[in-house]
């Protein structure tokens, strides 16, 4: 595979989505081919396990186990549809969350056994792990002060997963600053509460290496 694979993490109201928009108009103004997407999602059958896994109306009962295994259902298909093909064809793919996510949600937040977490996203993901993972951190406080404020100009859509209580995102974190101890090569972890322009600086001083490296996603 000759294309580059970037992958955003970080708690909820984290900054990602408009971090990797930012970092997708740079590649793209360079020239660059760019695929985005987002987890749970960015396939069609991921996006409605996405519906399912936190809007949908019925559910409420969800289990963890039911939880991780959805996750890695939308992974898996996300994988083989998508990414796999775009890095093969040698772009740029950006991703909103991928398997650092279920570690953090479903291995700490939810405290599902760690070695079976990992044994089923690695059959989801197989060999197509990310060359680069930008990790915004957030203090628990503004992650709620922005999710407070976005949902007061937003119409209101439930979200099973953010009803969540605040000791469950202390895990979220607490399993976020392992992931980035034991990768510190690929795991990058980005202070998220600067201004926009900056942490976009801080973001592009990291990936510039790697495109110098690969060439990938250059249009001929
Ligand atoms: P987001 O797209 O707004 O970040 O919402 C995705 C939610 O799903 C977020 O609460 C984190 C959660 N999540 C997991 O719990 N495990 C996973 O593997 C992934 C990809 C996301």
């Amino acid at each position: 595979m000759n294309g580059l694979f970037i992958t955003f993490e970080g708690t909820e109201c984290s900054g990602k989505s408009t971090q990797i928009s930012l970092l997708a108009d740079r590649l793209r103004s360079m020239g660059r081919s760019v695929r985005m997407f987002r987890e749970p999602g960015g396939t069609p059958i991921g996006e409605e396990i996405r519906h399912t896994l936190k809007h949908s109306a019925a559910n409420h009962a969800m289990m963890s186990e039911t939880e991780l295994l959805l996750m890695n259902a939308s992974r898996a298909q996300l994988v083989r549809e998508v990414i796999r093909p775009a890095l093969a064809a040698g772009e740029i793919v950006l991703c909103d969350r991928f398997h650092d996510s279920t570690i953090a949600y479903q291995g700490y937040g939810r405290q599902l056994n760690l070695k079976l977490v990992q044994q089923i996203l690695d059959f989801a993901v197989g060999s197509t792990r990310p060359d680069l993972t930008l990790l915004l951190l957030v203090p628990h406080e503004v992650s709620e002060d922005r999710r407070l404020a976005r949902q007061s100009t937003m119409p209101f859509m439930r979200d099973r997963i953010e009803e969540a209580d605040r000791s469950f995102f202390e895990l979220v974190a607490k399993g976020y600053h392992a992931i980035a101890d034991a990768d510190p090569q690929r795991v990058r972890p980005i202070d998220g509460t600067g201004e926009v322009n900056d942490i976009r600086a801080t973001i592009w001083k990291l990936v510039e290496p790697f495109l110098a490296e690969k060439k990938a996603g250059q249009l001929t």
